[in-house]
C-alpha cells in the first residue's frame, strides 16, 4: 500500500524517520509531500495513495475525490475539523485522529502565553504573577487536564467548567455555567474543538464578564471566537487581554488598535515540538499499519 504524508507544515525530521520505519517495516511504501504551496500539488499527490497522513492540511471534498484509491486518512493531531468527514464516509474511507499525542506541547504553550501576556509581552513595565490567580479551564479533555495540572504547579487556583464526565473532574473545583467561569477567572484557557456548536461562542458577553486584567488564552481554533465581540470588548476595556495560537482573521487590524492587549503567534505552533511531532506522527503511521493488518478502527472519527 502507498502511504502519503502530506504536510504543508512538515513534521520534524525525527518524526518522518520514525514514520518511514513503521510504514516500510510493515512492507508498505512511503511518499512525502512537504511544504507544498498549491492545492494542485496535494490533488496530484493523493491520486494513487492508499493511506494519507496530514496535520492541519485541508482534506476537502475535491481532495477526497482526487484520492481514488484512498482507504484511510489520519489527522496526526487532535482536531479533525480539516477533514471533510461526509465525503470520507460516502467513499467508505476511514478517518482517524491521534488524540492526546500532542497535548503536552499545546498545554505548555498555553502556560507560555499566560506568562508572556502577564509580563506585558516582554516590554518594559510592571507585570503580574500567575501564582495566586485563578484559571478557568473551558474544555477538560487531554489538553485541558494538562493545563490544569501545570497551573497548580504554578500556584494557581483552577476552576473547571462542568458538566464533564464526573470521573474526569473528580477532585477539581467546578463551576456550573460558562458565565460563572468567565466572571470568576483571571485567565481562561480554551481547549475545545471547533464544531457548529462552538463556533463564535466566545464574544463580547463572556469577555466583558472577566475580572479586571482578565486574559483569554486560545490554543484551540480561531473560529471559536466571535471577532466582532472581541474587538468590542478590547475597545471598551483596556485591561482585557487576548493571546492566541491561531491569529484572528483581522489580526493586523486588531494588533494595530490594541497592541498591548492582543498577541497571536505568527504560525500555529502548539504542536510544534519534536516530541509532539514524533508522538502524533508515529501514532498516525502505526494506526494505518494496524488498520491494514487487522482492520482496527479504534481512533476512527467517522463511525
Ligand atoms: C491539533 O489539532 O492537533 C493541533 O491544532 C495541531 O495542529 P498542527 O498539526 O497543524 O500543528
Amino acid at each position: 500500500m502507498k502511504v502519503l504524508v502530506a504536510t504543508e507544515k512538515p513534521f520534524a525530521a525525527a518524526a518522518v524517520n520514525g514514520i518511514r520505519e513503521i510504514v516500510e517495516g510493515a512492507g508498505h511504501e512511503l511518499a512525502l509531500l512537504e511544504k507544498y504551496t498549491e492545492k494542485e500539488q496535494l490533488l496530484a499527490a493523493v491520486a494513487d495513495a492508499d493511506a494519507l497522513i496530514v496535520r492541519s492540511d485541508k482534506v476537502t471534498a475535491d481532495v477526497v475525490a482526487a484520492a481514488k484509491q484512498l482507504k484511510i486518512v489520519v489527522r496526526a493531531g487532535a482536531g479533525y475539523d480539516n477533514l471533510d468527514l461526509p465525503s470520507c464516509t460516502e467513499r467508505g474511507i476511514v478517518a482517524m485522529n491521534t488524540p492526546g499525542q500532542n497535548s503536552n506541547a499545546v498545554a505548555e504553550l498555553a502556560l507560555g502565553l499566560m506568562i508572556y501576556m502577564s509580563r506585558n509581552q516582554f516590554t518594559p513595565g510592571t507585570g503580574c504573577e500567575l501564582s495566586g490567580k485563578t484559571i478557568g479551564i473551558q474544555g477538560f479533555g487531554n489538553i485541558g487536564q494538562l493545563v490544569a495540572k501545570k497551573a497548580v504547579g504554578l500556584g494557581m487556583n483552577v476552576l473547571i467548567l462542568a458538566p464533564q464526565p464526573a470521573e474526569k473532574h473528580q477532585g477539581w473545583n467546578t463551576v456550573p455555567t460558562i458565565e460563572e467561569l468567565y466572571s470568576r477567572c483571571n485567565f481562561v484557557s480554551v481547549n475545545i474543538p471547533a464544531t457548529p456548536e462552538t463556533k463564535g461562542m466566545i464574544g463580547y458577553d463572556l469577555l466583558s464578564k472577566m475580572p479586571k486584567g482578565g486574559c483569554l488564552i486560545n490554543t484551540a481554533r480561531k473560529e471559536i471566537i466571535c471577532e466582532e465581540g472581541l474587538d468590542k470588548a478590547l475597545a471598551e476595556r483596556a485591561d482585557l487581554k487576548y493571546a492566541t495560537d491561531i491569529a484572528p482573521v483581522a489580526y493586523a487590524e486588531l494588533k494595530e488598535k490594541y497592541a498591548k492587549q492582543i498577541f497571536a503567534t505568527p504560525k500555529k505552533q502548539g504542536a510544534e515540538t519534536a516530541e509532539a511531532n514524533i508522538n502524533a506522527g508515529l501514532a498516525a503511521a502505526s494506526q494505518i499499519v494496524n488498520y491494514f493488518a487487522t482492520g482496527c478502527t479504534k481512533f476512527q472519527v467517522n463511525k
